[in-house]
């Protein structure tokens, strides 16, 4: 079956949001109901809270019946789910989000992981193909690249083995992704590789809502810093970094949401010349209307890179007063330093970050102490 065009207004495209309750699920859902796209959620809440759902609702001014976001409470593993929702709504696009994303809990849980991810995804693109429909945004990660060959990083640093199941996940599906363009030229791929996404909506309405102890450094502050933590642990002070500490490159959520917009935009033909592909992403001939096919692959990050002191202390400055931590042992399989280049997506897709980390600290702790339990109290907006 022919693929579905995207060379219409976002006012006529289906988005199907897989993953769509969840932490970047959520922002990405707002940007996208901004735009004028119909969303359609799927996400069977293994790692999520339908409120987030009911807040984007408000955050967007939708009633609670008005049809642009819609949502199955249901797993991509579930092919007759997925039936259902292919027949029920008109998707011409996918963001695929859902999967489990904890990099320690992939080391105990293997099976789980690779079967969720890597099965549900099968599951998802099969369905989606019997439908027409073979245009998809894939979250993939910077863990992709492993131990950076050098920095910053662009999309052509060759990748690296991963050194745990979830970040294997990310890898495999990349190349499943790619090798559906190779067997059927009609796919159009946008593979996304997100540096570290904190921060949250400026409402302070939903944010991210991790379950029991936080595995990231951005949730774990925010709770020493709303006193549900006594502490925060600095996993090394002995990288060869300016402070000693680990560097990332952390992004607004709300940046990394618009970033999934901008490469509808350029998905469709709407923005950018796809010369820009790089090595690993595969151009493919335009279509007659103008759309893309392909595999376009991105970084989103914004190009800099923080600390962990720099965190620990942007996130003082938010919330008001000082923040104890003591300097703990490396954490097994962690890098010293990374940060991307984010040429391609400025170049291509025409969208860069905008909001600095102050902004994402301040806009985390609003979240954080407005909502110290996250969703659990379930009040709507
Ligand atoms: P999240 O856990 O908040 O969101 C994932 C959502 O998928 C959750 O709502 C969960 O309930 C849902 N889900 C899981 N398995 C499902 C299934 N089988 N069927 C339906 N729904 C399912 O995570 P997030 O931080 O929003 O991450 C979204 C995506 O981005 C994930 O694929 C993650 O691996 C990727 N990613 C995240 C980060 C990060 O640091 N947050 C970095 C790079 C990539
Ligand atoms: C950031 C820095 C830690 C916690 C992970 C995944 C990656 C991607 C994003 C999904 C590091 C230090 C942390 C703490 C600390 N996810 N740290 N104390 O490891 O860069 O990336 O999330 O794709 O795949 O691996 O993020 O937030 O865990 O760590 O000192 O309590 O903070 O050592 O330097 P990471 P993180």
């Amino acid at each position: 079956m022919a693929n579905k065009s995207l060379a219409k207004q976002p006012s006529d495209l289906c988005v199907l949001v897989t993953g769509g309750a969840g932490f970047i699920g959520s922002h990405t859902c707002i940007e996208l109901l901004d735009r004028g796209y119909s969303v359609v959620v799927v996400d069977d809440l293994s790692n999520s809270s339908q409120v987030a759902l009911d807040r984007v609702r408000s955050i967007a001014g939708l009633a609670p019946d008005d049809g642009r976001l819609r949502f199955y409470e249901a797993s991509i593993l579930d092919r007759d789910a997925l039936e259902r929702i292919f027949s029920e709504n008109d998707v011409d696009v996918i963001i695929h989000f859902a999967g489990f994303k904890a990099v320690g809990e992939s080391v105990q849980k293997p099976l789980e992981y690779y079967w969720n991810n890597i099965a549900g995804t099968l599951v998802l693109c099969e369905v989606a193909r019997e439908h027409g429909v073979k245009n998809i945004v894939f979250s993939s990660s910077a863990t992709v690249y492993g131990e950076p060959e050098f920095i910053p990083i662009t999309e052509d640093c060759p990748k690296h083995e991963a050194t745990n199941p979830y970040g294997q996940t990310k890898s495999m599906l990349e190349q499943i992704l790619t090798d559906l363009y190779i067997g059927d030229d009609e796919w159009n791929v946008v593979l996304l590789r997100y540096f570290n996404p904190i921060g949250a909506h400026e409402s302070g309405l939903i944010g991210e809502d991790p379950k029991g102890i936080p595995n990231n450094l951005l949730p774990y502050v925010a709770q020493v810093a709303v006193g549900k933590l006594a502490s925060v642990g600095v996993f090394g002070d002995d990288y060869p970094t300016p402070d000693g500490t680990g560097v990332r490159d952390y992004i607004h959520v709300v940046d990394l949401a618009r970033g999934h917009v901008a490469a509808l935009d350029w998905m469709g033909g709407r923005v950018g010349t796809g010369e820009a592909r790089g090595l690993g992403s595969i151009a493919g001939a335009p279509a007659e209307d103008g759309t893309r096919r392909g595999v376009g692959i991105f970084n989103l990050g914004t190009g800099k890179g923080s600390s962990v002191l720099d965190v620990i202390h942007a996130f003082e400055k938010a919330c008001g007063h000082e923040l104890p931590y003591e300097i703990k042992p490396r954490r097994a399989g962690d890098i010293a330093e990374n940060y991307a280049a984010c040429d391609k997506a400025r170049d291509e897709l025409g969208w860069v970050a905008e909001y600095d980390l102050d902004r994402m600290c301040a806009d985390s702790w609003r979240w954080q102490s407005t909502n110290p339990d996250g969703y659990a109290t379930g009040v709507s907006a």
